[in-house]
Formats: structure tokens, C-alpha cells, sequence
């Protein structure tokens, strides 16, 4: 195979190199098109461009395979834990045993959150969305921690990251806590990041709190399930905002700012409100034909992906924890879950779904296992904000330190008028 590309404008003909990856397709490097044509390339959506090189995640979108630096990522759901996840994804390795000791101490020693955060937390009323709070939270970081926030200077990087994996989780529950009016739970160093998020949740003062192990493993998974998915919306607009220069914190809370959409991380919300909505298995249908009307807007949320054309390896993995989640409540006969299970299997088995190679993303149960633990739905782009964290830091020290690093600047195609001249109101 040739190593070049060749666009041809006119009579003339330009070269352009092929860049091979370590496994995936390859890509046609533009950098220079504009340089040596005087065009660029319009690709609104971002459906046939890449916008950097990365080690991180590789995903197989027509197997349905996802690794993070090239472990399946099913596997390390069901055999690692989250944090080791994160040091995976920020180090590039699996930690050794005193690596491992060294980096779980130092995410329990950063869980606390400066005691001014709580006063700021005031200024909320009590109804705010906790993704509202979160944006605004995450970026008042840099308020609180200005002495790790030299992006050029390896151990301020260091230190803001793992500052960011171990506060989040405080300022989500913090935020949890907020909406019902209840006392904000200081952390506990002395359990696992899961299990003290759920206790920061859902404990009260007045009671003893006792962690569900079922459900501390379940979230555990679910964050490693989020924990990074390459160049998506979220990864790249924290990309492109730490393409200035911004600082971390700053940097990291426009990944929740992105991530709050209903066509990204909001899907979890809105597709559990969908299951509501159609309520009972004989309802399927209809739900069904509006999907494919397309005079009609609704589309079945958890459904379809940008990248997977074959069903998400994070859904199965979901599914699994969603029953493991109900089993141990006792609701195995959950209405939802029926619902849901019947609709996958009916989308499945239709043409149209099947001629777009439309399958069950990782929200189509997400949802319903969060629920089932007792997280209100306001709270789970939340959760999936606090597990992408470790994966928008990664993608943020890997930009760090390449040196490719610049602005990113995209150029447009513009539609608008052309130069005209002023005139003054009265001659309006
Ligand atoms: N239900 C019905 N039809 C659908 C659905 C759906 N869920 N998803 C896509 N389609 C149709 C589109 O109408 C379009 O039809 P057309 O070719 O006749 O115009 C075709 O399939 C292609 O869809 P696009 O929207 O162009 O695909 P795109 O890659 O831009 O969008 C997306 C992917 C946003 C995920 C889309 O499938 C969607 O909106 N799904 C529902 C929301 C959702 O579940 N989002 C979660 C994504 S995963 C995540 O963020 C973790």
C-alpha cells in the first residue's frame, strides 16, 4: 500500500502522507493541506477526522471491543478496580504492589475537600442540578489549589490530577448530600473509593451506615466501565480547552460541562426516563414506530453510538452488574429490566435498527442499576463525570507532554455575507 494520499484540485495533484497506527484504520495527515492548496477540510461532527495521536484507548467499533492501553476493557472491569484503572490510564502500566501502595495512600491523603468549599456550596439553591454544581465546583478548584496549577512542571501536574480523582467523588456526594438537605459525610480514608462514595452518599449522622458490598463492586465497575473512551466529546473539549494553556482544574470541569447533554453522558437519564415512559412491555411497539418515524424526533435513548457498530462491549458488562444489583435486592422481576430486555431484544431482531447497526450502549442499563442502589437520576451523569475524570486527566497529561502540543484552532466554511459597508442609523 502506498504511503501516500493524493487529493487532486483542478489539474493539479498534492501528496499526503499515510500515518499507520499500532492496530486500527489508518489516517491521511491534512496538516499541511492548507498550506499547499489553499483548502481545508470540512467535517462537521468530527465523523472522518482525528484530532490528535493517542495511546490511551483503543476502540474496535465494528467488533464492539474497547482496551485501555491495550487490556479489553470487560476483563479489567471484572478483574481490577477503579483506582488501579486510573493509574493504568495516567501511568500507561499496571501498578507494581509498592506502586500500588504508594498511589492508593496518595489518593486517600487528597480526599478532603478545603473547608471554604463548604461555605461555597451555600450559594447554591437547593434545587440546582448537581452537574451545575459540579462544573462550577471542579473549576473553583483552581481557587482553592493555586499552588498545582503550572501546567509545565511535571509534579504540579502530578499533584492537581490525583487531587482532582480524590476530591471529585467528595464534592459529587457533597453536591448528593446538597439537593436533600442533608449533612455533607467527610470521608473515610480507611475504605475503598467506591465504598466511601457510597458511604459519603448515603450515610446519615443519626444512623450506623452499613456499605452493601454487592453494590460497592457494582459502582466499582460501573466507573471502570466509564473511565475513559477515547477522543468523545467530553475528552475532546477538555482537550481543546487545555490546548491554551488553561489550567487543570479549569480544564477538567469543561469535560463536565460537555458531558451533561443528553446525547453523551445525560443518555442514562434520559433513556431510565424512557423505560418509564413506556412502562409495560405491551407499549414496545409504538416506542418502537416513533423511533423509526422520521417526521418524529424520538429516538430510543441507550441506543446507537458514534463509534460501536456492533453491540458495546460496556453494555454487556452492564447488564451483568444490573442483575447482580437486583439479585441482591431481591427484584428480579424489576418492570424496567423487563421492559428493557424486551425492547433490546425487538430492536435486535428489526431491519431498521439492524440496517444501521444500532445496538444497546452502555446506558441503556446504566441506568436502571443506578436507580436500583438508590441514586436519583439527577445524579447519574454525576457518577459518570467522577469515573471519566481519570480518563480526561490522562488524555490532559498525555497532551502535556507530547510535543505536538498547540492551540487547536479549527477553520470554517463561511456562509455569512460579504464585507459590506457601515451605515449609520439614520441612514438604516
Ligand atoms: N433511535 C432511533 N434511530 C436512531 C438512533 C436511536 N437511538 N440513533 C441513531 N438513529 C438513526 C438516526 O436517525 C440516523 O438515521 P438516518 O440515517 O435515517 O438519518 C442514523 O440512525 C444514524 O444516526 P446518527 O444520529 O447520524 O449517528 P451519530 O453517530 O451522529 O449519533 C448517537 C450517535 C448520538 C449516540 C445517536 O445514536 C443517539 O442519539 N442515540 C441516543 C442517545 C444515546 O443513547 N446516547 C449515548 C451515547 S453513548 C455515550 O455517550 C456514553
Amino acid at each position: 500500500m502506498s504511503d501516500n494520499a493524493k487529493i487532486k484540485i483542478g489539474n493539479k495533484e498534492f501528496d499526503f502522507p499515510i500515518k499507520k497506527g499500532s492496530v486500527g484504520p489508518s489516517v491521511i495527515d491534512v496538516s499541511k493541506l492548507y498550506f499547499k492548496t489553499d483548502h481545508f477540510t470540512l467535517d462537521p461532527g468530527f465523523t472522518s477526522t482525528g484530532s490528535c495521536e493517542s495511546s490511551i484507548t483503543y476502540i474496535d467499533g465494528d467488533k464492539g471491543q474497547c482496551y485501555y492501553r491495550g487490556y479489553p476493557m470487560d476483563t479489567l472491569a471484572e478483574k481490577s478496580n477503579f483506582l488501579e484503572i486510573a493509574y493504568l490510564l495516567w501511568y500507561g502500566e499496571l501498578p507494581t504492589k509498592i506502586e500500588w501502595d504508594e498511589f492508593s495512600n496518595a489518593i486517600k491523603n487528597h480526599t478532603m475537600v478545603h473547608e471554604q468549599i463548604r461555605v461555597f456550596f451555600n450559594g447554591f439553591r437547593r434545587g440546582a442540578h448537581p452537574m451545575a454544581i459540579m462544573v462550577a465546583c471542579v473549576a473553583a478548584l483552581s481557587a482553592f489549589y493555586p499552588d498545582s496549577i503550572n501546567i509545565k512542571d511535571p509534579e504540579q501536574r502530578r499533584i492537581s490530577a490525583r487531587r482532582m480523582v480524590a476530591k471529585i467523588p467528595t464534592l459529587a456526594a457533597m453536591a448528593f448530600k446538597y439537593s436533600l438537605g442533608q449533612p455533607f459525610v467527610y470521608p473515610d480514608n480507611t475504605l475503598d473509593y467506591s465504598e466511601n462514595f457510597m458511604q459519603m452518599c448515603f450515610a446519615v449522622p443519626a444512623e450506623k451506615y452499613k456499605i452493601n458490598k454487592v453494590f460497592a463492586k457494582a459502582l466499582d465497575k460501573i466507573f471502570i466501565l466509564h473511565a475513559d473512551h477515547e477522543q468523545n466529546a467530553s475528552t475532546s473539549t477538555v482537550r481543546l480547552a487545555a490546548s491554551s494553556g488553561a489550567n487543570p482544574f479549569a480544564s477538567i470541569s469543561t469535560g463536565f460541562t460537555s458531558l451533561w447533554g443528553p446525547s453523551h453522558g445525560g443518555a442514562n437519564e434520559a433513556a431510565l426516563n424512557m423505560l418509564k415512559e413506556i412502562g409495560d412491555v405491551k407499549n414496545i411497539p409504538q416506542y418502537i414506530k416513533k423511533a423509526k418515524d422520521k417526521t418524529d424526533p424520538f429516538k430510543l435513548m441507550g441506543f446507537g453510538h458514534r463509534v460501536y457498530k456492533n453491540y458495546d462491549p460496556r453494555a454487556k458488562v452492564m447488564q451483568r452488574t444490573c442483575h447482580d444489583v437486583l439479585n441482591e435486592i431481591g427484584n428480579t422481576d424489576n418492570k424496567l429490566l423487563q421492559v428493557a430486555k424486551e425492547l433490546e431484544k425487538i430492536a435486535l431482531n428489526d431491519e431498521y435498527f439492524i440496517e444501521k447497526k444500532l445496538y444497546p450502549n452502555i446506558d441503556f442499563y446504566s441506568g436502571i442499576t443506578l436507580s436500583a442502589m438508590g441514586f436519583p437520576t439527577a445524579m447519574f451523569t454525576v457518577i459518570f463525570g467522577l469515573a471519566r475524570t481519570v480518563g480526561w486527566l490522562a488524555h490532559w497529561k498525555e497532551m502535556m507532554i507530547g510535543n505536538k502540543m498547540k492551540i487547536g484552532r479549527p477553520r470554517q466554511l463561511y456562509t455569512g455575507p460579504n464585507p459590506r459597508e457601515f451605515k449609520e442609523l439614520s441612514k438604516r
